[in-house]
């Protein structure tokens, strides 16, 4: 704790001081998720949650998507991201061209993009979708087909759950990749009763022999309504030591795979981040509205 107070400290001072809010994603490390972050959240939450922000600067601790989210629903404050290396696997695997050569192959199929995706990318989508409400986004659509961009494995996930017809693009989370049923077996068989529960990143093959799928906050929310004796969350690693800290009563098993783009948001650099207003978000003007209807539109189903 003595390494952490010095920052914490001055954190929570210069917050006061820029009239600033930290928003976390839940893959924060616990110290800044429970010590300093105003909001926290799935990406889903941090977006809505990120239209009733009442201060002049929003500093993203999450990645660098999540800061263009907030900026793109926050055209007039100042949204600060502390390391601009703070990228995603997912959000790389796809480029504006690339949607633009979806729409040529399969004309008039609507376009759903992750937020896991740049603002170029989301303005050439019909409407973007988080883990948290895909299928609901996928079926507001009234078609009987949609692009699904860019995540091979959440799209064969909601294709599961729905008679809308998928076509997937082969972008992947590099964390969530990696976990295979061979995992959850083996977890199984050294922690009798285990409840599971995966992330729809994981894939298709995980998701299926998982008792339940959900974004961050539906796994969390999970643990607090069902209260399982055991629980393992195949997820990134921070994920368990936050949502643990709430539930001292359940015992976590945590294998877990770090997300470093994630993992380089650090106390110390969003105290940086306070101080020296920096590293302002800012998005390409060009981009800027196709982006913002795209979110906007997702946060209205
Ligand atoms: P959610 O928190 O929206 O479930 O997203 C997980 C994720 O990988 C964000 O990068
Ligand atoms: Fe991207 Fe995966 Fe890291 Fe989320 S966990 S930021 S999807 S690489």
């Amino acid at each position: 704790w003595a390494a952490f107070s010095d920052d914490v400290e001055a954190i929570l001072a210069l917050k006061r001081e820029r009239n600033a809010v930290i928003l976390a994603h839940n893959y924060r490390t616990p110290e800044i998720f429970h010590c300093v972050a105003d909001i926290v959240g799935d990406s889903l939450a941090l977006a809505r949650k990120a239209m009733t922000v009442d201060a002049d600067m929003i500093v993203l601790a999450g990645v660098h998507f999540m800061a263009e989210t907030a900026k793109l629903l926050n055209p007039d404050k100042t949204v600060l991201i502390p390391d601009l290396g703070a990228g995603c696997s997912l959000a790389d695997s796809i480029a504006a061209n690339d949607v633009r050569l979806m729409r040529q192959r399969y004309p008039g199929v609507p376009v759903v993009t992750y937020v896991n995706t740049s603002a170029a990318v989301k303005a050439e989508s019909d409407i973007c979708c988080t883990s948290g409400n895909a299928l609901a986004v996928v079926e507001s659509l009234g078609g009987e087909r949609v692009i699904m961009l860019p995540y091979e494995y959440l799209a064969r996930n909601i294709a599961a759950q729905t008679s809308v017809e998928i076509i997937a693009w082969n972008g992947h989370c590099e964390v969530h990749e990696r976990f295979t049923p061979a995992d959850i077996r083996e977890l199984r068989d050294a922690y009798p009763g285990v409840t599971v529960l995966a992330h729809p990143e994981c894939p298709p093959e995980v998701v299926a022999v998982a008792d339940f799928a959900g974004s961050t906050v539906a796994m969390s929310d999970f643990v607090g309504r069902h209260k399982p004796a055991r629980v393992v969350l195949m997820t990134e690693c921070s994920m368990s030591d936050n949502v643990a800290i709430e539930h001292p009563d359940v015992e976590f098993v945590r294998p877990c795979n770090l997300c470093p783009h994630m993992k380089r948001i650090t106390l110390a650099n969003i105290r940086t981040a306070l101080q020296e207003t920096r590293h302002i978000v800012t998005i390409d003007a060009r981009v800027v509205d196709g982006a913002r209807r795209a979110v906007e539109r997702m946060l209205a189903v």
